[in-house]
């Protein structure tokens, strides 16, 4: 998650100020998965903007531990509702996502609305239930009028096919079979979509305060890690997987410390 315009725009400034020459290279996005020089652990060294991936104590994903989270004495819904919208299917190079281009609808979260503004996917899951890394997790980043962020983590096992990404199939495809050419974004536009699949009823979630995933890593992002685990076919996975490079193929961010965060279960009945 992460604000292209800007990255890219850090991206090129950083370029400049440290002389390194892109002439011959297709450079990537600056930060990376597979360890060395721009992985994970190195993210916070890559840029001064990027160094909350180091120092921020309230950082993501983390491990939800059932028998230590505190169980909310009351019941907050996570009410969303969603609105068919234009949409296109993205690859930026790091993960492959859905930008909305119009009104997409609202998450309420205590009585604050924040708008849906993308979703991408990670695989394999960045957030873990009682240390269970699950192959996919989907990401629903939404923006208050106030600047303020707040993420629905869906995560998915194998088992049947996701019927929301049945839907964007051939868009995939044919993301697959597009090149970025110096490190540009590849759009599929997909028209309109209907994000209903997307807004089944939630009864139970563990919420957080954490951050992006993803460089600058910033925080605060107010986290609901959905406890309904979904299906997805592995074949679904690989076309998602299918547009990055090898490096980005497996895009999840290691575990971070709570330093003494709780995590709270929201449950309409038990
Ligand atoms: C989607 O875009 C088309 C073409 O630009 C437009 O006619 C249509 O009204 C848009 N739909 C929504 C829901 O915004
Ligand atoms: C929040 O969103 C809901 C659903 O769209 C809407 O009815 C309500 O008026 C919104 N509230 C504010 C303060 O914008
Ligand atoms: C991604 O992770 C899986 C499971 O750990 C591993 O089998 C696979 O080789 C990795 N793929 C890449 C491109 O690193």
């Amino acid at each position: 998650m992460i604000n292209l315009k800007a990255s890219l725009s850090i991206l090129l400034l950083t370029l400049l100020t440290v002389g390194v020459s892109t002439a011959d290279s297709n450079i990537g996005p600056l930060f990376g998965y597979t360890g060395g020089n721009n992985g994970p652990e190195k993210w916070g060294n890559l840029n001064p903007s990027y160094s909350t991936c180091k120092t921020g104590k309230n950082q993501s994903p983390v491990d939800i531990v059932k028998s230590q989270v505190a169980r909310s004495r009351t019941f907050k819904s996570l009410t969303r509702i969603y609105n068919p919208c234009n949409a296109t299917l993205i690859n930026n190079g790091f993960n492959v996502g859905i930008h909305v281009e119009s009104d997409a609808g609202v998450m309420v979260v205590d009585g604050k609305n924040y708008t849906l503004e993308q979703m991408h996917w990670h695989s394999p899951s960045e957030h873990r239930l009682n240390g269970v890394q699950y192959p996919m997790e989907l990401h629903l980043v939404h923006k208050a009028g106030d600047g303020s962020t707040s993420v629905v983590g869906i995560l998915y096992q194998y088992g049947s096919p996701d019927p929301f990404l049945a839907k964007i199939k051939d868009e995939l495809e044919e993301l697959a079979k597009e090149t970025c050419a110096e490190n540009e974004e590849a759009h599929i536009g997909l028209g309109t979509m209907d994000l209903k699949l997307l807004q089944k009823q939630t009864r139970k979630f563990f919420r957080y305060v954490g951050s992006f995933t993803t460089p600058p890593c910033s925080e605060p992002v107010v986290w609901n890690v959905l406890a309904r685990v979904r299906n997805v076919a592995k074949d679904q996975v690989e076309a998602l997987k299918a547009p990055l490079s090898a490096e980005y193929k497996n895009n999840s961010r290691p575990l971070q410390p709570l330093n003494g965060r709780r995590v709270e279960l929201y449950a309409e009945v038990d």
